[in-house]
């Protein structure tokens, strides 16, 4: 490798992005190659791959050397982000290269994250382009303060000043309202070198720094270690009876023994015992290293807590807005319930509201119901688990959350803290004196939700009205809940698209807790035809007292019967969103039963589900 390092700044985290074919490959590609910070046989490889898959005829094609070998590059495009590492005697540098393909916004957004400084690539014969737009968008959403414009391909227009203004004069205006602290306008050619990592002669009207000088100088304040100190407890480590140990990374501010500590979300305080850092105890510790701190005294700490210092606490809430990138090719639909990663800490979380779209060429604020792939918007989200946080703006570290979609395990969203709404503190609800034990106890039943889903026509109206005429004969207290008496009164406001099928479900759902909580035994019979929303419920309720009863039948059979017509006229397009026709409708995977009307009478059914009930005690037996 080159030059080796002495850096007297820190290390700089930076990103290159741009469309596909704005050269950021190659760009970074020169940098390593005029550094000589290549390998003397990556440079044989290099030269040997260029005649090979080159896109530069005779010369050598540096994007090669970023995009890396073979096999990579034989899929045509890089896939992920790629970080690369190189330094000069000045400084040393992580570079994350992501690519420009439209769909791989995400990529970008996971390499802005902990960026901090962007290098926004043009075409000087394109000038600025929707992804320009959208990239610089997200570097600022994400935190990043500090941007580079590099006009590339500065020798294709002839080395032209005025071109170059241009883009300069447009980008600045665009970039007004982004709030970077630092933009650096530079024309470059990184297939000829020219201000690559030396001054072109060929631009004599370019008076400032090259790109590798200006990155070499570039302050980037923000120094995490003057942050206020937090901890995000990962795990718990009790190697023996003596030794209680809150292990994880130190995102910002730095710590010393004897230091008072105070447990974000219950507010007990205490003091840092010991301190160790990779097994030595030390006096102190700060951002960046990864800690396992004792406490002076036996202080509930759960994994996911955060630690801090008393008098600069983060704050906790259950509530807060948001910015969110989506990043998933299913669309985001308020209500539904997604995990949040944030910290240390996973817990439940939906979208309650989306306040607005922002268009990402402009920053504009469009009204919007669902947010799809790539979508930035701004919302309001509620947490199951209180979780502490900073707002993005003053703590990224503390204030970055992933959301990831329950049914697939994928990440659906990256996500920012604006503020929060609603102090954790004020949520938990004063004690009923009249328990939900009790009231289940004075109708001598367990309460339950006997959830029937399955498409319209399949029979789960006929069957849980059935189900509930049999308990009430028996003294059972029940509540029947269908789409006429709720489609009528409570959620007569919402219609048939998918967004407002959840929050159909949603609304459902807690009406039917907050009647098993004064002990009913719920009927709920309605399509319900995405199992996330069914999920939802399933978690609302109390343990155990869920009963989802898949009531199946054919396509072809509900179809045949129609006993409201309604299939024959969604297949001539009359009624859109049906499920079954143009909505799908997603089978339960484990439903504690399964009633099947074409093989069994109604009569039949109705009373497998009060067996089902003796069986698990909700109702005595006869
Ligand atoms: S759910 O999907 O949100 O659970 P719900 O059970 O409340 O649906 O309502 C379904 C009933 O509404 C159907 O049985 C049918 O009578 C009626 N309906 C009207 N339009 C539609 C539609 N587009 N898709 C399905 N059902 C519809």
């Amino acid at each position: 490798m080159g030059e080796t390092s002495s850096a007297a700044l820190p290390t700089l985290r930076l990103l290159t992005c741009g469309s596909v074919d704005d050269g950021k490959s190659t760009l970074i590609g020169r940098l390593l190659y005029e550094k000589k910070l290549i390998f003397d046989d990556q440079l044989v490889a290099l030269e040997r791959d260029s005649k090979k898959f080159g896109t530069t005829e005779d010369s050598i094609d540096f994007a090669l050397l970023v995009d890396g070998l073979e096999a990579e590059r034989e899929q045509g495009i890089t896939i992920d982000v790629a970080y690369r590492y190189f330094a000069t005697s000045a400084r040393s540098f992580i570079v994350a290269d992501t690519p420009g393909h439209e769909q791989y916004t995400r990529n970008m957004a996971t390499g802005a994250s902990n960026a901090d400084i962007a290098i926004v690539l043009v075409d000087a014969r394109k000038g600025l382009l929707t992804q320009t737009h959208r990239h610089s968008i997200i570097v600022s959403l994400l935190g990043v303060r500090h941007v580079v414009l590099a006009v590339n391909k500065i020798d294709l227009v002839g080395y032209d000043e005025r071109i170059f203004r241009n883009i300069v004069i447009d980008y600045r205006k665009f970039a007004e309202s982004l709030g970077f602290r630092s933009l650096h306008a530079i024309p470059i050619s990184a297939r000829f070198g020219d201000n690559v990592s030396s001054r072109s002669a060929r631009t004599p009207w370019y008076q400032g720094a090259h790109l590798l000088e200006h990155l070499e100088r570039i302050e980037v304040e923000e120094d995490r270690r003057a942050a206020p100190f937090r901890l995000p407890v990962q795990w718990i480590n009790r190697p023996h009876l003596d030794f209680r140990g809150f292990t994880g990374t130190i995102p910002s501010g730095r710590v010393r023994r004897g230091d008072p500590i105070v447990v974000a979300g219950s507010g007990r305080q205490t003091e840092v015992a010991r301190i160790l850092v990779a097994d030595q105890e030390v006096e102190d510790a700060e951002a960046g290293d990864a800690v396992t701190l004792s406490l002076a005294d036996e202080v509930d700490i759960a994994r996911g807590d955060v630690l801090a210092h008393p008098e600069s606490r983060p704050e906790v809430a259950d509530q807060f807005t948001a910015h969110i990138l989506w990043m998933s090719a299913e669309p985001m639909l308020p209500g539904r319930s997604y995990l949040m990663k944030i910290g240390a800490r996973t817990t439940p979380a939906s979208i309650t509201d989306l306040k607005h779209r922002v268009d990402v060429n402009n920053f504009d604020k469009l009204a919007a119901k669902r947010l799809d792939l790539n979508e930035v918007g701004f919302c309001n989200i509620a947490t199951t688990m209180p979780v502490a946080y900073d707002a993005y703006a003053e703590n990224r570290e503390m204030g970055a959350f992933i959301l990831i979609d329950r049914q697939t395990n994928e990440t659906a969203a990256a996500g920012m803290i604006a503020h929060g709404l609603r102090r954790a503190t004020n949520v938990h609800r004063h004690g009923m004196t009249v328990t939900r034990e009790a009231h289940a106890e004075q109708k001598h039943q367990k309460p339950a939700i006997l959830w029937f889903t399955g498409l319209s026509g399949a029979g789960k109206s006929t069957i849980a009205n059935l189900v509930e005429t049999k308990l009430h004969a028996r003294g059972a207290h029940t509540a029947l809940l269908d789409g006429d008496n709720v489609r009528h009164g409570l959620n007569k406001d919402l219609g048939f698209t998918a967004a407002d099928r959840v929050e159909n479900i949603r609304r459902i759902g807690e009406v039917a807790k907050l009647m098993t909580d004064v002990g009913l035994i719920v009927l709920c019979s309605f399509i319900s035809p995405f199992r996330a929303e069914r999920r939802l419920v399933r978690d609302t309720a109390a343990e155990g007292e869920f009963i989802e009863i898949y009531v199946e039948t054919t396509l072809e059979a509900a179809i045949a019967r129609d006993p409201k017509g309604l299939y024959k006229r969604a297949l001539a397009g009359e009624i859109k969103n049906f499920t079954g026709v143009d909505q799908p409708y997603e089978a339960p995977e484990t439903p504690e039963l399964v009633l099947n009307s074409a093989e069994e009478s109604a009569e039949a059914l109705a009373d497998r589900v009060i067996t089902e009930l003796e069986q698990r005690g909700c109702i005595a037996r006869l």
